[in-house]
């Protein structure tokens, strides 16, 4: 099979093509490197299954080329992380809506029967206070005063996008809801939480706690993560559903911090830090958010397969690896 992964420069992106490289498929990717990293795919730059075009998605002249030689695309490319969205507002709407249009207008031209999966986003269930989140859950949005939720309302976009080229053009299409996703190649520096610990703990450095440390989150090693999006791409019953994608395990960041902080040895004290202070404005914080997976599940039989602890302890040693080599 040849795939097409948009962002395949990315976190999760490249996971995506060292999965599909192992199992003997060939991989095209296009990403312009603006988060991504060409050492993120370093180790496939020399394999004759793989290909990468740098480039702007939203400019890139040889997407419909491209499009029509693939059976299947993954579609990551997006601007992510709340300290990215609030930098720069303007182009998360520019890029995250008008990519995925391009993507989904060139599928419909030169290859509908391709199989996409979009990467949607468990922000997409905004403000709702519930905790424990399922696919049809009603998603509430507030104000665009608060601008953390441009993305939410990106993703969103995309989500309609998807049912509005299956609806005109009958293209196949998984939305897949995805719940924070951590792992190796992952970065802190756009305000996710599971990087910016373990760094901070390895290096002897404060652990910075925004709010009170009891919101929480839950987290999925990203080698869950995309096994979870090939069975979907693989499932038929998949085809045209919303699914969460995720691990439902919950931890609040304050036991997050102390777990990190344990399992790396560190003696660091932790930092507390309003949402003012880091972010630069307010943002409305999410107390908890959790995904239910019985969808997912039902759909491919999958269970998460990587405790928290195992991903922390595997950060925890590639971060130290990283430092005896600078
Ligand atoms: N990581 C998470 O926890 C998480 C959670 C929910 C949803 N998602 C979604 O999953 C997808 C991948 O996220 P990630 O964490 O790997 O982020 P990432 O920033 O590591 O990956 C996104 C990739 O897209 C590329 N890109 C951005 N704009 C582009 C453009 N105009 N043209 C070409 N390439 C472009 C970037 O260079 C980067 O390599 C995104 O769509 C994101 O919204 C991620």
């Amino acid at each position: 099979m040849h795939v097409l992964v948009t962002g395949g420069a990315g976190f999760i992106g490249s996971h995506l093509v060292a999965y599909h490289l192992e199992r003997g498929d060939r991989v095209s990717i296009v990403d312009n490197l603006s988060t991504g990293s060409i050492k993120n795919i370093e180790p496939f730059l020399h394999n004759p299954a793989f290909q990468f075009y740098k480039a702007d998605i939203l400019l890139w002249d040889r997407l419909k080329e491209v499009v029509s030689q693939v059976e299947r695309i993954y579609h990551m490319a997006a601007i992510v992380g709340v300290k990215k969205v609030l930098e720069d507002p303007r182009a998360v709407m520019a890029t995250n809506i008008a990519a995925t249009e391009r993507v989904f207008r060139a599928v419909a031209e030169v290859r509908p029967d391709a199989q996409v999966t979009i990467a949607s986003s468990s922000e997409v269930y905004g403000f709702n206070t519930k905790g424990g989140f399922s696919e049809t859950d009603d998603i509430v949005l507030r104000s665009g005063a608060r601008l953390r939720w441009c993305y939410a309302v990106t993703k969103l976009a995309d989500e309609f996008l998807a049912y509005s080229f299956m609806y005109k053009s009958g293209i196949n299409v998984v939305i897949a809801r995805l719940f924070n996703t951590i792992g190796p190649r992952q970065r802190g520096k756009y305000g996710m939480v599971v990087p910016t610990f373990v760094r901070q703990a390895v290096n002897n450095q404060p652990l910075t706690i925004y709010g009170d440390g009891l919101q929480t989150r839950s987290f999925c090693d990203v080698r869950d993560t995309v096994v979870a999006l090939e069975l979907l791409a693989s499932s038929p019953a998949a085809n045209g559903e919303i699914v969460n994608v995720g691990n439902d395990q919950e931890i609040s960041i304050l036991a997050l911090a102390a777990l990190v902080s344990k399992r790396a040895g560190s003696s660091s004290p932790f930092v507390f830090l309003s949402c003012k202070e880091a972010y630069g404005m307010e943002i409305d914080e999410i107390t908890h958010r959790r995904p239910i997976l019985d969808k997912l599940h039902e759909l491919t039989g999958f269970e998460p397969k990587w405790l928290l602890l195992d991903t922390l302890d595997n950060l925890i040693s590639l971060e130290r690896r990283r430092l005896e080599t600078v």
